[in-house]
């Protein structure tokens, strides 16, 4: 969701003439997008903001802005830890962020707008020239939660739920579309209740079967659905809809009931169970990955075992661990029954070290399969190397061939490693589907 709010604001600043740079002391204007779920990423910001303190000094025009929800969060007192920045604006004030930069280059003050009101719909909807050629991207369908999960910021820091309209999303991913892109990501904090309040005519699935007509669209993807929401009409989707991934995101957070309660998830790990054995039926292939909380306040060693237990019997594709983290105004701040960091770490590790091995079983198993890869650049590991994804959301690298970015190309599954598969084009390049995508390397 920072991502392509992160885009959001690259389009409102490419109004006004504002073009990205790489190289950070050439920048006349710098934004940073916080996120602050755990106190981790808070921390980073104001570590990064100490290093452009530095830079600052050297360029007294450069103007700082900080965005997001650690914005929302800190308001004005973000100004007076670090008075070197220019602009404080939160999670509902991207659209007024132009005004807010006029206000300190012609006015020379700082502006700090947290204002907890705005429109849900972005108001550029049609993205800026990519500076290189993309094959993916996220869409934001709605935003803030109702959920007031115990743990959580996100209610308090983005507001309640609040869906954008159909018609502006499917124009919003036809302008993708037409600039190479194969694949977009719808986002929601709990995308099954899409709709469902402000309605606007459809619901999550029936927005999903509208983006899966868009022309030129290879692939869809969503992500959250709550356990407690996923309905039988969405998990009908993945049998019906042929450009649907089978990749389900269903965060558990823990496998013991009694924490599921603390945290207030509204759902059993039974009905959890339950679920995922109705989302295989109806897509036997579909991949299914977890968040998972570890060292919630409360949570004994029987709990830690149970959830344990839960991550062999589901048996996830892959697993996001966190150890539980303190945050202020949330109703489990003021739990007192806090876990030890040193008692977090060892769960952290020990689900780490099982996940991995279910993982690493898992990629092994696709050792000499075909897997479609959607081609989205090139890999991390160097120039001769391109990466993409399988429907099942695998890290696929492969040799580069000649395939472009935006190419959905059949590749044989040579080698498996825990975080990623590694492959080449199971035809020769010129049988390759000639889709239309930005050229990495001219065939
Ligand atoms: N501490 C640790 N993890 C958290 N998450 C949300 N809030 C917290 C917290 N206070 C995790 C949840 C959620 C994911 C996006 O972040 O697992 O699903
Ligand atoms: Fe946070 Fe729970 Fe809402 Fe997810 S569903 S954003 S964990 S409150």
């Amino acid at each position: 969701m920072n991502v392509y709010d992160s885009e959001q604001m690259e389009r409102l600043l490419a109004t006004m003439n504002y073009r990205p740079t790489s190289h950070q002391e050439k920048a006349d204007l710098i934004i940073i997008n916080t996120c602050s779920i755990r106190d981790k990423a808070e921390h980073k910001v104001y570590s990064h903001l100490g290093r452009l303190a530095r830079l600052k000094l050297k360029k007294p025009n450069l103007v700082i802005g900080v965005g997001g929800c650690v914005a929302q969060q800190e308001g004005d007192r973000l100004l007076k830890r670090a008075p070197h920045v220019d602009i404080v604006f939160g999670t509902f004030s991207i659209s007024r962020l132009p005004s807010l930069i006029r206000r300190v280059t012609h006015e020379k003050k700082q502006a700090v707008d947290v204002e907890p009101t705005g429109t849900v719909e972005p108001s550029h909807i049609k993205p800026t020239n990519f500076q290189e050629a993309r094959a993916t991207a996220f869409v934001t369908v709605m935003r803030g939660c109702d959920n007031f999960c115990t743990y959580c910021v996100v209610p308090y820091l983005r507001g309640r739920e609040l869906s954008r309209r159909p018609e502006r999303i499917l124009e919003e991913i036809r302008h993708l579309v037409a600039k190479g892109v194969r694949e977009v990501t719808l986002l929601g904090q709990n995308v099954n209740s899409y709709g469902l309040k402000n309605g606007h005519g459809l619901d999550f699935p029936a927005l999903l079967e509208a983006v899966n007509d868009i022309e030129g669209l290879s692939r869809l993807r969503f992500t959250t659905s709550h356990p407690k929401d996923l309905s039988d009409k969405l998990i009908r989707a993945f049998g019906r809809l042929d450009k649907l991934a089978p990749h389900m995101h269903l965060p558990v957070q823990s496998g013991s009931d009694r924490i599921l309660k603390r945290m207030n998830r509204g759902y059993t790990t039974g009905n959890y169970l339950a679920r995922i054995e109705k989302l295989r039926k109806a897509q036997p292939n579909i991949a299914i990955t977890s968040d998972i909380i570890v060292g919630f306040p409360g949570e004994g060693k029987t709990d830690f075992e149970e959830t344990l237990n839960l991550v062999e019997s589901v048996g996830f594709d892959n697993l996001y661990i966190f150890k539980y983290s303190n945050r202020k105004n949330t109703p489990a701040f003021r739990f007192s029954d806090k876990v030890q960091e040193a008692v977090k770490g060892e769960r952290f590790a020990r689900l780490l070290e099982l996940q991995s091995k279910i993982t690493l079983e898992k990629n092994r198993g696709l050792v000499g399969t075909v897997q479609e890869v959607l081609i989205e650049g090139l890999s991390k590991k160097g120039y001769d190397q391109v990466t993409g994804h399988t429907p099942c959301n695998k890290t696929v690298n492969l040799s580069d061939g000649g395939v472009c970015v935006g190419q959905l190309v059949p590749v044989s599954i040579a080698e498996a490693f825990s975080h990623s598969l590694l492959g080449a084009p199971s035809e020769c390049c010129g049988k390759l589907p000639g889709e239309k995508g930005g050229i990495l390397h001219a065939a």
